[in-house]
């Protein structure tokens, strides 16, 4: 099934439908109403690489997503979540961590987190924000992925009752004093307007792909999570999308690379430069700063649609294509400063002259060029991100 294109993408609709069958039959009474669906909802689980399992969304664009990674769920929780939040050094020195688990699914990403954790003296408390009331009910079925997964289990079991959706205690582990699990099920756009006030020591922010989820990685959305994060706080999410590392920087945030896990990054944001151990490699920093692909997803008042912020994008990357802000066609805006004759296919590099010779540039290697990329390369590197943003400017405008 295809997801309206004005409503947020969550997992697949048959799936939604068989919990809310399970919740009308606790609310009639059936003791065994989740042992009876057990095995329907088994067929909606997509095992991974290692081991554990996924879920699918419902298609945008003709295309579904799992909701984790194919190469191993569990494994990107831990390795492009918990572990690099320096959550574990903090437990260490800290009295209490706070945590806000963006887009929380089937509860993984705050499982692997309790569990890296469980050693240590310490409260930890999370709000977990979630759309999907459905999502969250079928984490009820999903095999552990860890021990701790039964403390977020027990979590979601107690809002579902507390709400009046299910009825019966069938989960049997307690959650440990020091562990407080806050569960909101609403867009997180809404949770982050009318957050009062909470500090958090790292966000995991999760939501599906830039492509299929724009409103959850656009300036404004950074700029008001911005509000909430300690000094020290790292966001980690698995995206190394150039308009979404655009966006943070917008926003004021330092952004450095992810892990990278099966060939694939991610981006670690935080207010704050020491915090940040892997810069940007200069080819990325040139892509975001100098190309259209650097345009960033707006989303003014936190309460537009996808096509609308999708289309908004659209427009403005059209507008400043090729006049303020050089194309992204092949590649290009890696190649600046390069010596054309350097590039082997002498059809690309007559192609990546003909781009910067329609904005009035003799080559990609033009003075004009090399000057502009001439840049202090041990500023982090959202600062060089903004220099190169304001020296394009510059350039440009005497053109
Ligand atoms: C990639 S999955 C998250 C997986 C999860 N972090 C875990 O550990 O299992 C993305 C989730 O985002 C939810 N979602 C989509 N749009 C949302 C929104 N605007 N606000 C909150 N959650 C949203 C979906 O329902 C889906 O469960």
């Amino acid at each position: 099934m295809n997801s309206d294109e004005s409503s947020r993408l969550e997992i697949n609709s048959q799936n939604k439908e068989i919990i809310r069958e399970v919740f009308e039959l606790e609310a009639n009474g059936h003791k065994d109403a989740r042992e009876l669906f057990k095995d329907e909802i088994a067929g909606f689980l997509i095992r991974t690489e290692d081991g554990s399992y996924t879920l699918s969304s419902d298609k945008r664009n003709d295309e579904s997503e799992t909701l984790h990674s194919k190469f191993g769920a569990r494994t990107e929780a831990f390795e492009k979540f918990v572990i690099p939040s320096k959550l574990l050094e903090k437990a260490k020195e800290n009295s209490v961590i706070k945590v806000l688990d963006i887009c929380s699914g089937i509860g993984y990403n705050v499982s692997a987190l309790l569990d890296y954790l469980n050693d240590c003296d310490v409260e930890i408390e999370v709000d977990m924000v979630e759309s999907s009331l459905e999502t969250i009910a079928t984490t009820l079925f999903i095999p552990d992925i860890c021990e701790s997964h039964s403390y977020v289990k027990k979590a979601i079991e107690s809002y579902l009752i507390d709400k009046g959706y299910l009825h019966y205690n069938k989960v049997l582990s307690n959650i440990p004093s020091n562990i407080k699990l806050n569960i909101h099920v609403c867009d997180a756009r809404d949770y982050i307007k009318n957050c009062n006030e909470k500090e958090y020591d790292a966000v995991f922010l999760d939501p599906f792909s830039p492509a299929k989820c724009p409103e959850l990685y656009s300036v404004d959305f950074f700029t008001k999570l911005m509000e909430y994060l300690t000094p020290t706080a790292l966001i980690l999410t698995y995206t190394a999308a150039s308009p979404v590392r655009a966006g943070m920087v917008e926003a004021g945030m330092h952004i450095g690379e992810g892990p990278r896990v099966h060939r694939s990054g991610g981006t670690i944001a935080s207010r704050s430069a020491d915090m940040i151990d892997t810069p940007l490699s200069f080819s990325d920093i040139k892509v975001i700063s100098l190309s259209d692909v650097g345009i960033p997803f707006i989303d003014p008042y936190l309460t537009d649609d996808y096509s609308t912020i999708m289309e908004r994008r659209q427009g403005q990357r059209k507008k400043v294509r090729g006049i303020t802000m050089f194309p992204s066609s092949n590649k290009l805006p890696r190649y600046l400063g390069l010596n054309p004759d350097d590039i082997e296919d002498v059809s690309l590099a007559d192609k990546l002259n003909g781009y910067v010779q329609n904005m009035g540039f003799n080559s990609i290697d033009d003075d004009r060029i090399i000057s502009l990329l001439d840049i202090d390369k041990n500023q982090p590197s959202s600062n060089q991100i903004l220099e190169l943003k304001d020296k394009l400017f510059d350039l440009l405008s005497k053109n």
